[in-house]
């Protein structure tokens, strides 16, 4: 090799160096290109609530994107081995309805108005929602299972709620019969991830529900691997870092009853191969079981709730396969002790939280949240739903969502839990 070639080849290495470097260091490099370019003050909850009106967009869609981007198509290969490693998502049973549209014919729209006023309470009410969460993720007298690692320990495939719209700046983690479909419609408005013949969405009533379900709709977290490689976990948390976070929770029962109603209740072909017909075999005796859910169900052969609960309770369960998203603890799906949320909704405050939410955003101006179903599973039933619920039953159940009860300060239901 002559001496000229050798010194191109040093020259090329040092600058290879130097761009990991950066991109290593890229936390604190970004941090001051963002201030200094965009100005981008993330929008803290505990801020007074800018007022309506003034939606100016912010273009997220980072440099850091583009430019990792560039430098990762030239080294795919690397990716290609390295995602071979590390992705490996599980078969898991994630809900794909097919007759999941019956759900909004069978129960009617409530088209109430929905544009509550902004109340000077709502920014406090917030407050303390995050003040639970973090005390109780930091008080060593509530223990639950992954509690305690860190971001860095989710495995990917543990990732797959976590929507992301970098147009906006945006981080929702979705919560299956907590309002999620029309938040994942909210979020393909304001990422503008799908089109509509050319044109992106601009209303969220007008997207289809098998669309919204699709998760090739959306960008998540575990889709990082495929797109940033080695590089996916530190964006992911420059992200967690910059942009605002937000879930949507329910009371933890009531949401089992929610679930337990339209995946069993209604004719739901996959969740009857997939769930009934086991629950039948193993907690109802039945032997022999129908191939379709209409003969089953004009035979009268359905789940009962009881089945949905010894099913639950059954260690056997976990062991086959993780909790279906449906009735999985919201701990296990959003890592709120992981995740610093900005904005903690509730189903049972959804339309003020909604307004809330979109004014915070700055985009209340652009979009409204959908209006909420009137036959919605009220927490007032709970009672007659649990009436034949062996006691014992029903306070291992609790046990099973104790975390979510407390980390979102929901009340412990001692009614259901005492003789
Ligand atoms: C932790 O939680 C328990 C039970 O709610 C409470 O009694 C205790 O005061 C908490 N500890 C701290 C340090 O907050
Ligand atoms: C989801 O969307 C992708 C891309 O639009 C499409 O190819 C795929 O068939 C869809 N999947 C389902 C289950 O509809
Ligand atoms: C199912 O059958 C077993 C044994 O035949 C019996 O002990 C059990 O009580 C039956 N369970 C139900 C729900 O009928
Ligand atoms: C609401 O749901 C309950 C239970 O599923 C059902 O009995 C009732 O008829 C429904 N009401 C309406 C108005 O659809």
């Amino acid at each position: 090799m002559t001496k000229p070639r050798l010194f191109r080849l040093w020259l090329v290495l040092g600058s290879v160096l130097m761009i990991l470097l950066i991109i290593v260091y890229w936390d604190n490099v970004s941090t001051a290109h963002f201030y200094l370019h965009t100005s981008l003050s993330r929008p803290h909850v505990l801020e007074p609530l800018p007022t309506p009106g003034q939606g100016e967009e912010k273009e997220f869609t980072s440099d850091v994107d583009e430019f990792l981007d560039k430098l990762l198509s030239s080294g795919a290969k690397q990716n290609d081995l390295a995602r071979k490693k590390t992705e490996q998502p599980p078969v898991l049973a994630s809900g794909k309805p097919a007759l999941s549209h019956m759900e909004e014919s069978v129960r009617g729209y409530d088209w109430s108005p929905h544009d509550a006023q902004q109340s000077p309470d709502q920014g406090q009410q917030q407050a303390e929602r995050r003040s639970v969460l973090r005390d109780f993720c930091a008080n060593s007298s509530l223990v639950f299972p992954t509690k305690e690692r860190s971001f860095d320990d989710i495995p990917n495939y543990e990732l797959n709620h976590l929507i992301v719209d970098d147009r906006h700046g945006v981080i929702y983690c979705y919560v299956p019969k907590v309002a999620c479909t029309n938040w994942k419609r909210v979020m393909i408005v304001l990422s503008e991830s799908l089109l509509d013949g050319g044109a992106p969405y601009r209303d969220p009533l007008d997207i289809p529900r098998e669309h919204v379900h699709n998760t090739s709709t959306h960008l998540t977290f575990n889709k990082f691997w495929r797109r940033y490689g080695k590089f996916s976990r530190h964006l992911m948390k420059i992200k967690l870092k910059k942009y605002t976070k937000f879930l949507f929770v329910r009371d933890p029962f009531v949401r089992l009853i929610s679930a337990f109603r339209s995946k069993f209740e209604l004719e739901n072909e996959e969740f009857y191969r997939k769930f009934a017909v086991p629950m039948l075999r193993l907690y109802a005796n039945h032997t022999s079981l129908p191939a379709s859910v209409s003969e089953a169900f004009s035979a009268g052969l359905k789940v009962s709730f009881s089945n949905f609960i010894q099913y639950l309770l059954d260690p056997h369960t976990e062991k086959l396969a993780p909790f279906n998203e449906h009735w999985r603890q919201v701990y296990r799906l959003c890592h709120p002790c992981q995740i610093d949320y900005d904005f903690v909704g509730k189903l049972e405050t959804l339309d003020e939280d909604a307004a809330q939410l979109l004014r915070l955003l700055k985009v209340d101006t652009q979009l409204h949240f959908p209006p909420s179903y009137r036959n919605r599973t009220a927490s007032s039933w709970e009672e007659d739903w649990f009436a034949k619920i062996p006691l014992a039953w029903r306070q291992q159940l609790y046990r099973l969502y104790e975390a979510d009860f407390v980390l979102f300060g929901y009340p412990k239901p001692e009614n259901l839990l005492r003789d």
